[in-house]
């Protein structure tokens, strides 16, 4: 990837959501400089980016606690903004540890804003959670919905997240955070995509496991919610669509003016509500493939229903989903199988 004027700071560039931001980011002419520590995610999709640039990958291996390592990229690239994916992802494994998740994902969050400053760059985009709304008492939810207590204390860091970068702005920082509802597909060309580190927790990578015979049967968390089918509720976006989003926030911090500074937050999804039952029926109608499954009890702590006003977005950055949910499932299926060997 050519070294341009725009080098932007993609922070968890290796992983499910940076590195397709890092090909929208290359694709609309921008120069992706990516870190990553490999902690939670694999060179497999450093080495997918070129098959789909054609560029060589500019890549950074370290932490975003070491502000020694921080200030030694900046020192080396003209960064002009930062988008900060990297981050402690895990609902369950935060409830297990969450000094480790308060101290990874906020004190990340501290190092690259002070080495920012140092090297006189404002402008940054957050990874946030539709999970600051908790169970939001009017769905579709809007971002004007309170911060209810957060579910987990990974919940809580993109609570404290925002939290930081709102008062942060008047240190001359211009935020835009994005709250993402459901990300899932993978990059239509096969070539990256989901990869979670062991037993999958989310949806869409079990489902693609199960078909692909790496897990035995999926276990649906209760069908006993009050909901049509009975299955929890949620507004699954299709990853390039998420990827997408960060160029347009971009470029919309840019058009705001060098003189305002400002924190704005973004829901980022479809504003389209699927059940759990729903998108398995996707799955396997788009792949034409049966799935096995059965249905278990509750998870503990799950949200019943919740799916985004995402009109704000949409009228601020003229940002809309370009994907459907059969081809997020398609694309999915696709990225499992060739990651099984299976293609
Ligand atoms: N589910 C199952 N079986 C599984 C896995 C999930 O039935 O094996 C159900 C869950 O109960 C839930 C739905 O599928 O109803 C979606 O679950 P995910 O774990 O895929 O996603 P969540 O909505 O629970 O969590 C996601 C992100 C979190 C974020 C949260 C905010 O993974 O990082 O949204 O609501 F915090």
């Amino acid at each position: 990837m050519g070294q341009g004027q725009n080098s932007i700071l993609v922070t968890g560039g290796a992983g499910f959501i940076g590195s397709h931001t890092a090909v929208e980011l290359f694709e609309s002419g921008y120069h992706p400089v990516i870190v990553d520590n490999l902690s939670t995610s694999d060179r497999l999709l450093l080495e997918g980016l070129p098959k789909i640039t054609g560029e060589k990958v500019d890549f950074f291996e370290g932490d975003c606690t070491d502000r020694e390592f921080l200030r030694s990229v900046f020192s080396q690239r003209n960064i002009t903004a930062v988008m900060h994916f990297a981050a402690f992802k895990s609902v369950g494994e935060s409830v297990e540890f969450p000094i480790r998740y308060f101290r990874n994902n906020i004190d990340s969050l501290i190092a690259l804003l002070e080495v920012m400053k140092e090297f006189g760059v404002r402008d940054f985009i957050f990874s946030s959670s539709c999970t600051v709304y908790g169970q939001p008492e009017k769905i579709p939810v809007n971002e004007s919905a309170p911060f209810l207590k957060a579910e987990s204390p990974y919940g809580a860091t993109k609570q404290i997240g925002e939290q930081i970068l709102e008062a942060s702005v008047r240190s001359g920082y211009r935020v835009v955070s994005l709250r993402y509802f459901n990300p899932v597909g993978a990059h239509p060309t096969g070539h990256i995509g989901e990869l979670p580190v062991g037993v999958p927790n989310n949806l869409v990578p079990y489902i693609t496991q199960t078909a692909a015979g790496l897990r035995k049967s999926l276990t649906v968390f209760g069908n006993d919610y009050d909901t049509a089918d009975g299955s929890c509720i949620r507004d699954f976006i299709h990853v390039v669509d998420v990827a997408r989003a960060h160029v347009k926030a971009l470029e919309y911090l840019w058009s705001i003016g060098p003189e305002s500074n400002s924190f704005e937050a973004f829901n980022l999804g479809t504003g389209v509500g699927v059940s759990v039952l729903e998108l398995i029926k996707s799955f396997e109608t788009s792949n034409k493939l049966s799935l096995s499954y059965s249905i278990g009890s509750r998870r503990p702590g799950d949200v019943i229903k919740v799916y985004a006003d995402p009109s704000r977005i949409m009228k601020a950055m003229g940002w809309k989903p370009d994907f459907s949910l059969e081809e997020a499932m398609v694309h999915a299926w696709n990225w499992q199988k060739k990651i099984s060997g299976l293609t």
